[in-house]
């Protein structure tokens, strides 16, 4: 019998979870399927205990899900840490974990860039900054984050404090935020499409021993990608990121490393 996985939200119609799974599931020849199916917030207790009594061998969880699901499941210290939840795994009770920051990690550390010891400035405090922050904060950067509305970014880093160095500030002074930084990671919706044009930074801010990293994987080519290149800054793109986070909830849920090639093609097939 084929084990059936899954992502849950709403909406999840468009998303590349189940293409880039499927696809490594073929690839490795396992009798595995992963499909995307639409749950409401108040319908996610009884959606995965039900996936649970079914059989299914772990979830995806997405938008409006993540952070509801602490309230359900047996969340590890980072996922508790960062308040939300993108893996549930089935094979003990119901466990969730956040792989989105180590997605971020590895996309950062296959273009050889350290982190541990590094200066990485977050700009955006929502649900992914978080994820990030967190998980670079474990690894030993120094993280600063800065975000349009302040309040939120202190708070962020009050919170990431416990597990490292965390500073939070508003966007005011980006210039000088960047210069004593290495690693600048854009955690915001500025760039992504239709607004292409939008960016937290441009060339003139920058230096050659940047690395700037945009979670905004539509367009591929952001304008702050482009803005990392005309400074000769190294510009690291966004589709690893998510395929990053699913290959460690394939590990998590198969104990299995996926074939992480297939996997970004069956991404960047959808674009
Ligand atoms: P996600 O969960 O994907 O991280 P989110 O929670 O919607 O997304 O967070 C979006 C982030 O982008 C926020 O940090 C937001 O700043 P505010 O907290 O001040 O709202 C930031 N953001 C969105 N539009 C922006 C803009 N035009 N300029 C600067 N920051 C912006």
């Amino acid at each position: 019998m084929r084990t059936v996985f899954g992502v849950f939200g709403n909406p999840i119609a468009h998303s590349k979870s189940p293409d880039m799974h499927n696809a490594a599931f073929r690839e490795l020849g396992m009798e595995c399927t992963y499909h995307a199916f639409r749950v409401s917030p108040e319908n996610l207790k009884d959606a995965l205990f039900g996936a649970k009594a079914m059989g299914f061998g772990g979830v995806n969880l997405t938008v409006p899900l993540k952070q509801e699901a602490l309230k359900i499941v047996d969340a590890d210290p980072l996922a508790e840490g960062i308040g939300a939840v993108n893996t549930v795994d089935f094979k003990d009770g119901m466990v969730g974990y956040n792989t989105d920051g180590l997605g971020a990690k590895r996309s950062l550390e296959e273009k050889g860039v350290k982190i541990k010891g590094s200066n990485v400035l977050i700009v955006g405090a929502g649900g992914a900054s978080r994820a990030i922050a967190f998980q670079f904060a474990k690894d030993g950067a120094d993280i600063t984050i800065a975000n349009r509305t302040e309040e939120k970014a202190i708070e962020l880093a009050a919170g990431v404090s416990e597990v490292g160095n965390a500073k939070g500030c508003g966007l005011g002074n980006m210039k000088q935020l960047i210069a004593d930084s290495d690693i600048l990671i854009n955690c915001t919706t500025l760039g992504m499409h239709p607004k292409t044009e939008g960016t937290i930074a441009t060339a003139e801010d920058m230096h050659p021993n940047l690395t700037v990293f945009d979670i905004v994987y539509n367009p591929l080519e952001t304008t702050l990608l482009k803005e990392a290149k005309k400074a000769g800054a190294k510009a690291v793109t966004g589709e690893m990121m998510l395929v990053y986070q699913g290959a460690e909830a394939f590990k998590i849920w198969t104990g299995v490393e996926p074939p992480i090639e297939v996997m970004k093609k069956a991404v960047l097939e959808g674009f």
